[in-house]
């Protein structure tokens, strides 16, 4: 893994919008992308850049079941408030948490994932390790699936909605399998609650118990942190 410190979020959303302008030039057309208060900062670069996406695909990492794309708290809603309104893509995909077959949505998303290969996928970790929706004991080898969110995801998620019992239980989420697809991964964590996750990512033993320690498994990945999510690191 590639690890680069920086200041804080701001200048770690510099270096990142550096990794989408190198991976654009080396002809990558298709982004995974993630949602959440890490990526905040990549996307206002690339919202107030020159870099254009016109002839590029999304597929985003995950949704929660049950909300419709309009819903303010849907994934969908946060990807064109903070990037699709500025930055069109030529087609980009989430999961529909509105769908009314399940099997059917996961299905469909898997084809998705088939038939447009990712070359970047942009992710952040959560506190307990996650990586996309998929939870410590997640499976390394699933596509997307429904997932169940565990007590600390909902938690830190919270702050988005009115209340904990607001957020929904479960999620569509590509699975850790489809994860380690994509040719090249970028990872972002700002901030001291991620520095047990980011060292556990980095230097622990590779475990489904911390999805994101699967990742030292990939061949190109790039870990871009703050100071204070550093601060673990030996
Ligand atoms: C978001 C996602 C999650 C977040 C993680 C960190 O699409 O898949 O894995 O990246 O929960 O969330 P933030 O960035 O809000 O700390």
């Amino acid at each position: 893994m590639k690890v680069i410190i920086v200041k804080d979020k701001e200048v770690g959303g510099k270096k990142a919008y550096d990794v989408f302008v190198e991976t654009l030039k080396k002809g990558s057309r298709t982004f995974g992308l993630a949602t959440g208060g890490t990526p905040e900062t990549t996307y206002k670069q690339l919202v107030n850049s020159d870099l254009d996406f016109t002839d590029c695909t999304s597929v985003n990492l995950d949704e929660y079941v049950g909300l419709t794309p309009d819903n303010p708290q849907s994934y969908n809603y946060y990807m064109h408030k903070h990037l699709f309104d500025s930055k069109p893509f030529k087609n980009s995909y989430l999961p529909d948490g509105s769908a009314k077959d399940e099997n059917e949505e996961i299905k469909r998303y898997n084809n998705i994932l088939k038939d447009n290969p990712i070359d970047l996928q942009l992710l952040g970790i959560g506190k307990n390790g996650h990586i996309g929706f998929n939870e410590p004991g997640s499976p390394i080898d699933a596509k997307t699936r429904k997932v169940h969110l565990t007590e600390s995801t909902i938690a830190a998620n919270a702050r988005y909605f009115k209340n904990k019992d607001e957020v929904p239980q479960y999620a569509y989420s590509m699975g850790i399998g489809s994860i380690m697809q994509a040719k090249e991964i970028l990872v972002e964590a700002f901030g001291a609650e991620k520095a047990e996750a980011v060292a556990k990512m980095i230097e622990g033993k590779v475990s489904p118990d911390v999805p994101a320690s699967i990742l030292q498994r990939h061949a190109n990945v790039t870990v871009i942190v703050d100071e204070q999510a550093a601060k673990l690191l030996k």
